[in-house]
């Protein structure tokens, strides 16, 4: 028998981890095994609450648990961050297109991210390093407001940084401490020759600014338009194409992306708004 749509599977809180002043990863064990392909979305119910979309941080591969990071953005994330382990919830899903990483073989993977679009691209990443023989190279630049809204820390400013085949680059736009890195908006740290273009894909997650103007800049530089791979947001409802409240241009965000091509979205109007 088919699963109703909308039918949750239920599932704990085991961990919390504080991320930044404003971003928790939570730690969820399922009750059932839960499959999806990086860069997917589900949505995450808080039982009598309600409900929001958010990307899994963590590998497909782990199917023992799944992981969320999640930004205090309205009611629900809110209520979200005040939950402690034990809390009980309901994952849907998952939904939509993720990266078609198969397409990237071979190929220097080009990693831009900015805030909490790190979460996506945090499963991204560790998909990659999985099989990492499999890629050129993974070139990642990420920016944050300031070090400590850098999320991930942890592996973030170490063990990442030692993966062969990984060159990581890191800004702040206002350091503070002992921040011995950039600082500047993380076009300040993109170069024509970070990447051999002819042989290259970009993957853009991030704040809608920051989003528009890496894309001007990968474009400046020559990416051609569909290989620059964007993670979309839009208010979402039903998350399963029922409800339109998602539409981008022809496109439902929620079925046909998050992830889509500049060269699909280009001609629409406000698609950074
Ligand atoms: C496919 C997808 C994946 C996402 N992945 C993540 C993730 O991994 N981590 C994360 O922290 N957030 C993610 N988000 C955003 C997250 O879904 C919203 O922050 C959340 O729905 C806000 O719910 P709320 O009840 O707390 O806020 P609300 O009280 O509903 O709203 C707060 C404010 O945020 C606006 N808003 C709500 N949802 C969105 C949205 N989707 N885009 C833009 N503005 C919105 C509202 O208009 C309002 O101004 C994702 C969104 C989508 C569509
Ligand atoms: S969220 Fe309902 S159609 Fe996309």
């Amino acid at each position: 028998m088919n699963r109703n749509l909308y039918q949750p599977i239920n599932g704990g809180i085991v961990d919390i981890i504080d991320e930044s002043p404003t971003i928790k990863s939570f730690v969820l064990v399922l009750e059932e095994t839960f499959k999806f392909e990086t860069g997917q979305f589900v949505e995450l119910t808080l039982p009598g609450e309600g409900e929001a979309p958010f990307t899994p941080s963590s590998s497909p591969s782990d199917t023992k648990k799944m992981e969320i990071t999640i930004m205090k953005a309205g009611r629900v994330t809110a209520l979200l961050h005040e939950c402690e382990k034990g809390q009980k919830v309901g994952i849907r899903g998952p939904y939509g297109k993720g990266y078609p990483i198969d397409d990237f073989a071979g190929k220097d993977v080009y990693i831009i991210g900015g805030g909490v679009g790190l979460a996506p691209i945090r499963s991204l990443f560790l998909t990659l390093v999985e099989r990492i023989e499999d890629f050129k190279s993974v070139i990642c630049r990420f920016g944050a407001k300031t070090p400590d809204d850098f999320i991930y820390k942890n592996t973030l400013f170490d063990s990442w940084q030692k993966i062969d085949g990984v060159d990581i680059k890191l800004t702040v736009d206002d350091a503070n401490g002992n921040w011995a890195g950039n600082t500047g908006v993380v076009t300040t740290i993109l170069a024509r020759d970070d990447v051999n273009i002819p042989n290259a894909v970009v993957v853009v997650c991030g704040p809608p600014i920051m989003m528009k103007f890496t894309t001007l800049k990968l474009l400046e530089y020559g990416f051609p338009t569909e290989k620059i791979y964007l993670s979309m947001e839009k208010n979402m409802s039903c998350g399963v194409g029922k409800c339109g409240h998602c539409m981008l241009g022809k496109y439902y965000v929620c079925k046909d992306g998050p992830v889509f091509t500049y060269d699909q979205i280009k001609s629409y109007p406000n698609i950074w708004d």
